[in-house]
């Protein structure tokens, strides 16, 4: 990597630029190291993304049988109510077991069944103890206990650190990708890195990148209950999106259906595998506890996410009762501790023993099942640009995702990116000389006065999606939803361009950029389907809209402040 500095602004070269540390990054980025240097930013700590808070773990069939893998592939399309892409399915569901074993290579363990279930002899060609969850029709899920995204995360950033051609560089943010969409180019529309802020300083860097991977993660700061991060912004989509990049299928966001119900728990996610394990969802009824999923699906509390989401929702509307509840009290806690050692730990701190109290849970805000529109290769609609991971949108999950799969997705979409990238010949940067890339300017713009601007925006969103455009929605709500967004969209516009960025600005201009996709692709979807459940529609009401993508881009040329 090479560095030029100007004034206290560096230029930085590198082959390949990778945005985000989650899974997808950093598999790219130790992929990538095999052909070059790499460079991973990161916008705070590397630990500090969506991956560390996967529980579930990676949907992946290791015994190699072919009807088990077509049974992955059905259950995936199933849940996918219609708009996967079969044939991207097929192939990210074939290419995971050598992903898994890849994993296992770099220093990954997943739990052995002999570590749970001494006594239960291992499936013919599995030793994995495999977990279940939603809409899964049969156990597929390797895991390691139940902190599988801490187990992977912390494997592959120590492999990144101790790897001579990947430079990881934390608390730096990417503010803009770079694109000929912003420089007097009549060709093709190219990426060419992206400028990135250093959080210390506030200095802008511009990065100019032979291939420029995005892996930023979810959205789910977009909506006020999440289980996800505080950095989950929304940052790559909405980066692509000025780029020029197609945005697919944002309407779908998916909602957990079983956050932790407690003040102090800061939206822990109890898994779905609890599930999986036999736990049953209850709601009170005066002093009683009853079940209800039976009566919206016939798995149970195993049916798919979306249907389990609305289920407790709408118990909740019809009650008035502040949260469900989940029954695992059957299971020993010897078996309970062994299988969910951090779930159960926590629980407890909260004074909630699994093994003899019911356990207080509500649906928060999980994963975007929609993103940047690539192919399986995570070819995004901007040459040298890929997204991968949550942030992309392949086709493997549709309208609904099939849990765990993601960190299949993620896994498997960088190592195919990878290999895409470093197949493509010619000239790196399409005829683009770095001189004709403009520095970052800052122009006449100040330090703000009114941060307030920021919070009360910040906060307004996150109310308005949570109210307006959650798991039920109607065009009633999504049109109030519409008006709210547009007008937030032009104040943080305006205040963007005057005054200096900071790292809150930058987050926010995101969010509110993701907020309003979701808001346009839900009031233009006319039915329901999978995780968009609008009131004013029935299921198939509209055959027009049926069976395809919603796709957005971005009307006119971006303009960033250049000198
Ligand atoms: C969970 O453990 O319930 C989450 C798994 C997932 O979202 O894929």
């Amino acid at each position: 990597m090479l560095m030029m500095s100007n004034h206290s602004q560096k230029r930085i070269f590198t082959d390949s630029l990778v945005i985000g540390s989650g899974l997808a990054g950093l598999t790219a980025a130790l992929e990538a190291a095999k052909h070059g240097k790499v460079l991973v930013v990161t916008k705070a700590k590397a630990e500090d993304c969506n991956t560390r808070y996967a529980q579930g773990g990676i949907a992946c069939v290791m015994s190699g049988d072919e009807a088990a893998f077509e049974a992955h592939v059905q259950d995936t399309l199933v849940a996918g109510a219609g708009l996967c892409k079969p044939d991207v399915v097929r192939a990210i569901v074939k290419a995971g077991p050598e992903r898994v074993r890849n994993l296992q290579e770099l220093g990954c363990h997943f739990t052995l069944q002999k570590e749970v279930t001494p006594d239960v002899p291992p499936a013919q060609g599995n030793e994995f103890h495999l977990g279940r969850e939603g809409g899964h029709s049969a156990r597929r899920i390797l895991h390691a206990g139940d902190i599988t995204g801490v187990e992977v995360s912390d494997v592959l950033i120590a492999r990144c650190r101790e790897n001579p051609n990947v430079t990881l560089l934390e608390n730096h943010l990417a503010v803009d990708l770079i694109s000929t969409r912003h420089i007097d180019w009549q060709g093709d529309n190219v990426c060419l890195g992206a400028y990135v802020m250093d959080t210390a300083t506030r200095e802008i860097h511009t990065v100019v990148a032979k291939k420029t991977f995005l892996a930023t993660g979810g959205a789910g700061k977009v909506y006020l209950c999440t289980c996800n991060p505080d950095v989950a912004c929304g940052d790559g989509v909405a980066m692509a999106y000025r780029a020029g990049a197609e945005i697919s299928n944002m309407e779908f966001y998916q909602f957990h259906p079983t956050i932790l119900f407690h003040p102090h728990a800061k939206s822990f996610l109890i898994s779905e595998a609890v599930r999986g394990e036999g736990a049953i969802l209850k709601i009170r009824k005066g002093n009683e506890y009853v079940t209800f999923m039976e009566n919206y699906h016939k798995l149970g509390s195993l049916a798919p996410r979306d249907i389990v989401a609305r289920a407790i929702d709408n118990e909740l509307k019809r009650t008035g009762e502040e949260c469900a509840w989940l029954d695992i009290r059957h299971k020993s806690e010897e078996f309970l501790r062994a299988r969910f050692p951090n779930i159960f730990a926590r629980c407890l701190k909260f004074g909630i023993n699994m093994a003899t109290d019911l356990i207080p849970v509500v649906p928060a805000a999980h994963y975007c099942c929609g993103g940047v529109r690539t192919d399986v290769n995570g070819v995004t609609s901007v040459k040298n640009l890929y997204a991968i991971g949550e942030c992309g949108c392949t086709g493997l999950h549709g309208a609904n995702r099939l849990a765990s799969n993601s960190l299949l997705e993620a896994v498997v979409v960088a190592n195919f990116a990878v290999k895409h990238a470093s197949a493509q010949e010619g000239e790196p940067h399409c005829g683009i000389t770095p001189e004709m890339i403009p520095d970052w300017e800052s122009g006449n713009a100040v330090d703000s006065d009114e941060q307030i601007v920021i919070t009360h925006n910040w906060d307004e969103i996150r109310r308005l999606m949570w109210d307006y455009v959650g798991i039920v929605r109607s065009n009633k709500r999504l049109e109030r939803a519409k008006n709210r967004i547009r007008m937030i969209r032009k104040e943080i516009e305006k205040y963007y361009w005057n005054f200096l960025l900071t790292p809150d600005l930058i987050e926010l201009r995101n969010l509110a950029s993701v907020a309003e996709m979701i808001i346009d692709a839900a009031s233009a979807r006319r039915e329901s389907r999978g995780l968009h459940y609008n009131l004013n529609y029935l299921p198939g009401a509209d055959p027009e809209s049926q069976g395809k993508d919603s796709i957005l881009r971005m009307p006119q040329k971006f303009e960033l402040r250049f000198q």
